[in-house]
């Protein structure tokens, strides 16, 4: 079992595959021209599989596949049929934009794959357009039915970002309600990569646009590890709200991030990481595992998103840490 530095207990893993994505969502990639990690810097599938069976061996139970946007990586779902095989009842999980399921759902199913969640910020086509910089909810749309039909678990995402898609929360929610997917609204969580001046909905401010329809909705009392609050409308249907800017958000973190380079990440607002890479390079496993423990034993108390009176701003994007 993997114990961090404050008790807490780590089994949950979020593997990036990749930083590279094909939207430029305005909340986490910057608007200038940016240069990415060179390819010959990533970790091969087979040298990322290595660190996930430490991880397994260890006490992970439950695997997540980011990016990034992960299936611009090919070969995903040899990748996640890998992990699979090695042990079948870990909860296997993938976070993506959505873009390309249409043709990858099926393939991800059949290589194992349990559960996805997908972004959806508005229902708009011109909204979804301004916040990811492209023309993409179409298609999007079709991915996550693609999903549906293919039987996988979905759970969307939506970040609401003040004046631009913060008025689309009770249509996100109707729409994932009708469909019976969970949705969770995220609060914006600042980064230098962000556009300037963007700011998110609290989770307040998120409550509050619910109840324009939704009059009651009682607390649910929270799953531990689970980022989420959830709320029940009287209908029985819940919906969550991840609020890193509470104190008590991180009490329960359960989880770990490795970068597709090979950073492990004990936290998403972090200052330093340490890497496995030469160590699953050389096949150095006992090496890799001493490493995987000390970043447990020094994983933050807390993120500072919640220091209140400060106005905290992440260097590093969710792209690049795997969000
Ligand atoms: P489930 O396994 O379905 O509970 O998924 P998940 O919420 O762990 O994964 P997902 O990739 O959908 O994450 C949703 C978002 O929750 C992340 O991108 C972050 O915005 C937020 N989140 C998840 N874990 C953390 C965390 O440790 N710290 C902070 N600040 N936010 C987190
Ligand atoms: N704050 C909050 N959520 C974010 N996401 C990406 N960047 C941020 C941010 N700065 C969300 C994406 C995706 C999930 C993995 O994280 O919308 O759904
Ligand atoms: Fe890509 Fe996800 Fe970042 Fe949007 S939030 S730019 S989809 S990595």
């Amino acid at each position: 079992m993997l114990i961090d530095g404050f008790g807490r207990k780590v089994d949950y893993l979020r593997v990036s595959v990749t930083e590279r994505c094909n939207f430029r969502c305005q909340y986490c990639m910057p608007e200038k021209p940016f240069s990415w990690v060179p390819k010959e810097n990533l970790l091969s599938y087979e040298d990322l599989f290595k660190f996930i069976k430490v991880a397994i061996d260890e006490g992970i139970k439950k695997v997540r596949i980011t990016g990034g946007e992960p299936l611009l990586r090919e070969g995903l779902d040899e990748f996640i049929k890998m992990v699979y095989d090695y042990k079948n009842d870990i909860d296997l999980a993938l976070t993506t934009n959505g873009f390309l399921l249409p043709k990858a759902a099926q393939k991800l199913k059949d290589a194992g794959l349990k559960r996805i969640n997908i972004s959806l910020d508005s229902l708009n086509p011109a909204t979804a357009s301004k916040i990811a910089q492209k023309n993409v909810l179409e298609t999007v749309l079709k991915g996550i039915q693609a999903a549906d039909d293919a039987g996988l678990k979905i759970k969307i995402n939506c970040v609401p970002i003040k004046g631009i898609n913060d008025e689309d929360v009770l249509e996100v929610l109707d729409f994932c309600k009708e469909k019976g997917y969970t949705v969770r609204f995220i609060e914006f969580m600042e980064n230098h990569h962000a556009k300037d001046g963007a700011k998110g909905l609290n989770s307040d401010e998120i409550k509050q646009r619910v109840s324009k329809k939704y009059e009651n909705f009682e607390i649910v009392p929270r799953d531990t590890s689970s980022p989420a609050q959830y709320y029940k409308l009287e209908d029985g249907y819940e919906f969550g709200i991840i609020e890193p800017h509470k104190d008590d958000f991180c009490s329960a973190c359960n989880r770990i991030r490795l970068t597709a380079e090979g950073y492990l990440i004990p936290c998403l607002y972090f200052e330093d990481a340490m890497s496995i890479k030469d160590a699953v390079r050389a096949n150095k496993i006992d090496e890799a595992t001493a490493i995987l423990k000390k970043v447990l034993e020094d994983k933050p108390e807390k993120n500072k998103w919640s220091v209140k009176d400060d106005n905290e701003v992440s260097s590093r994007a969710f792209y690049q840490t795997g969000g």
